[in-house]
């Protein structure tokens, strides 16, 4: 690894980098990060209409995309993507695991087994999958960068009386802790970086925004204040304040950063 201090360490023109769940929310900033860094960025979600309008402001921001539909649970589906990489870039340097659902509170001996069974099929399966299908391009070119997306729900438990967490998310989220070790244990000899994101409350994307609360305005008002009141930064985060992040975890400018889960929250899990 080069140790010169450049600007050119963020760069990752000639990369190729898939993000799960490009269609919304945080997954549509970390595609226009990459982008504008430089890489050609490969956006998949499970839902066509946002993730084409995410490719397009990606390359209508000077970057390269293209799309493919994929449930990242269905084990077929992945391996079609693999497959079509495989064909088209056969290559693929930043791997983001950000496609994750809620299924709203539900306190756990009321959880449905559905809705359990669900949440860990995309946010824990979703992103075994994921890596288990890309990773042998990264073991090829012996270098890639890996973000998974966890939660400070897999970190810290959170208050019931804030009406957005259930067991099963955390669970899920703790897990990809867990995945995101290990597997920055198993290839880190293979040139290959595995960090995990956990991000705090981070409004305005569609995960954030649970039904109920959002259709009274007194409750939301409620909400976001109480958030606020327990954060250090005293406000809730903007998804583009994780691009940064993002671009320094997929770039060389982490090179020796591996099996970390970076928490990205206001300090939230700071007190
Ligand atoms: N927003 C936050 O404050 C916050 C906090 C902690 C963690 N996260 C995590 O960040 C990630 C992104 O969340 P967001 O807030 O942007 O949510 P979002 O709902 O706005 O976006 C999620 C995207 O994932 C896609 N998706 C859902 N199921 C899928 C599947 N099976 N296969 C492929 N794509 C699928 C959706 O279509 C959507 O485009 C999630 O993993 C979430 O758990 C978000």
């Amino acid at each position: 690894m080069a140790n010169a201090i450049s600007r050119q360490m963020f760069q990752l023109d000639g990369r190729v980098a898939a993000v799960t769940g490009a269609g919304s929310g945080l997954g549509r900033v970390f595609a226009r990060a990459l982008g504008l860094y430089g890489a050609a960025v490969i956006c998949t979600d499970i839902a066509s209409a946002g993730n084409e309008e995410t490719a397009a402001i990606v390359t209508g921001a000077g970057g390269k995309a293209r799309t493919f539909i994929v449930d990242v649970a269905d084990e077929a589906a992945v391996d079609a993507l693999a497959a079509d990489i495989r064909k088209r870039e056969n290559r693929v340097d930043v791997l983001v695991n950000n496609a994750g659902i809620s299924t709203g509170k539900d306190l756990l001996h009321e959880l449905p087994v559905e809705k359990w069974d669900r949440v860990m099929a995309v946010n824990l399966r979703g992103v075994f999958l994921c890596m288990r299908a890309l990773l042998p391009f990264m073991l090829a070119q012996r270098r890639g960068s890996i973000i998974n997306l966890s939660s400070i729900a897999g970190l810290v438990g959170v208050d019931p009386q804030i009406p957005a967490v259930s067991s099963n998310y955390s669970a899920a989220k703790a897990g990809v802790i867990g995945l995101t070790r290990e597997a920055a244990a198993e290839y880190g000899g293979h040139g290959i970086r595995v960090n995990a994101i956990a991000p705090g409350w981070h409004l305005g994307t569609k995960l954030g925004r649970q039904p109920s609360i959002k259709a009274n305005p007194e409750m939301m008002k409620a909400f976001v204040e109480r958030l606020r009141r327990d954060t250090p930064l005293a406000r809730t985060g903007e998804p583009e304040e994780l691009a940064g992040l993002a671009i320094y975890l997929a770039s060389d400018a982490s090179s020796f950063v591996t099996g970390q889960v970076i928490a990205h929250d206001g300090g939230w899990t700071a007190w």
